[in-house]
């Protein structure tokens, strides 16, 4: 009897430490996660401020300068659009719907999807096939695409010199002999763009708080490493360089729209901050839901084997980690009249 009592106690004492050491050590996915390039969003705020504003021309009045342009629909042709129609900053930075809408009801032609403007300052480029390096440049895209703003720069700039309210801002941001450009409003709104960041639980873990993921969380970050999705959705953006899309297989929309990535066939790969609050998926919006967006993903991308429902509930788990907090400066402001 006794016997039996020390043998199940040893069989039970055994079973606990299989399953401790098969519990995953925040500390070793710590050491893991920065080996891969994963990369936090400082808590330093002068560390963060180095980060978006290398050049270190960034003023409050020049943010709030920009806070004011991207939510102006005069900065569109008949006044009905601005980019916070499309980038909406109370739910995700983007729109929730397929395929982007601009004025006149227009839908882009090439069934393409807007991506979130947030943490889009840590890109390496900037538009699914990268063809512009930063936020000030590609600024000027939007303002002027037939199916977006529709507005010429001339037009633009005229709008603006004439409200009289904005004038004195930009002489306020710029000094007195500010002469207001296209680019200087298209910079005006990259700078408040820059400060679209929104820190999460994951850069909590990476900032060194070993208890900011649960097991679930942390049992998906190292899914999400071992399978390689971190060959690609890495670095402070996890996500935002330019890589081949399709390697084990094509993707099943492919021919949803025209789009083809960049010159080589790239694409700028989305990040996946907030990616659970930015439904539908993919450059041409053709998938609704983050468990087929993942498992197609792991069809497509990965050379291994794909990945099981119960690995997607995981990586889900992880992936609510990296729902960030937003930043204080996003109501609508009060635009000169
Ligand atoms: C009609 C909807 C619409 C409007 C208005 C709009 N955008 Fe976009 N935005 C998009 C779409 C669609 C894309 C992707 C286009 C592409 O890659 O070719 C995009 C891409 C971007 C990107 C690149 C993000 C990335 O992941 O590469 C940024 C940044 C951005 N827009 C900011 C702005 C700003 C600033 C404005 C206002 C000046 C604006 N957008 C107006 C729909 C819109
Ligand atoms: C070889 C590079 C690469 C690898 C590896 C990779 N991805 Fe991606 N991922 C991309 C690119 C590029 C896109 C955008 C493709 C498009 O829409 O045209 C993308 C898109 C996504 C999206 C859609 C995001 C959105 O907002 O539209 C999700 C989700 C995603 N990847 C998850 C994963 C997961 C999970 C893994 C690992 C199983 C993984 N990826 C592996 C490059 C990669």
């Amino acid at each position: 009897m006794i016997k039996r009592v020390v043998y199940i106690l040893i069989l039970f004492a055994l079973m606990f430490s299989i399953s401790e050491a098969s519990m995953d050590d925040p500390r070793k996915l710590l050491e893991k996660a920065k080996k891969v390039g994963l990369k936090p969003i400082p808590n330093d705020p002068a560390e963060l401020k180095k980060l978006i504003d290398p050049k270190g021309k960034l003023t409050p009045e020049m943010i709030e300068l920009g806070r004011k342009l991207y939510y102006d629909p005069r900065l569109s042709i008949d006044n009905t659009v601005s980019c916070a129609s499309c980038h909406n900053l109370f739910t995700n930075g983007a729109d929730a719907v397929p395929v982007a809408v601009g004025v006149k009801g227009r839908k882009n032609p090439h069934h393409i999807n807007s991506p979130t403007v947030y943490n889009a300052v840590f890109f390496d480029r900037q538009f699914w096939d990268g063809r512009s390096p930063d936020l000030e440049d590609q600024a000027q895209g939007p303002m002027q695409a037939t199916v977006e703003m529709a507005i010429t720069p001339e037009i633009a700039v005229k709008k603006i010199t004439s409200i009289p309210g904005y004038v004195k801002e930009f002489k306020k941001v710029y000094g007195n002999d500010v002469k207001i450009t296209f680019k200087l409003i298209a910079d005006t709104i990259g700078a408040y763009e820059r400060t679209l960041v929104t820190p999460s639980r994951f850069d909590d873990f990476l900032n060194g708080n070993l208890n900011a993921l649960n097991q679930r969380e942390l049992k998906g970050l190292k899914i999400f490493m071992e399978r390689g999705c971190t060959n690609c959705h890495t670095g402070i953006a996890i996500g935002g360089s330019m890589q081949p899309f399709g390697i084990a297989s094509d993707f099943k929309y492919k021919d949803v729209g025209d789009f083809k990535g960049n010159k080589d066939g790239l694409v700028k790969v989305p990040t996946l901050r907030n990616v659970t609050l930015t439904p539908p998926y993919f450059h041409n919006g053709t998938v609704d839901n983050l468990k087929d967006a993942i498992k197609e993903m792991s069809r497509i991308q990965l050379t291994l084997s794909e990945i099981d429902d119960n690995e997607v509930d995981y990586l889900i788990a992880f992936f609510k980690a990296l729902e960030g907090r937003k930043p204080k400066n996003i109501e609508f402001p009060k635009l000169p009249k």
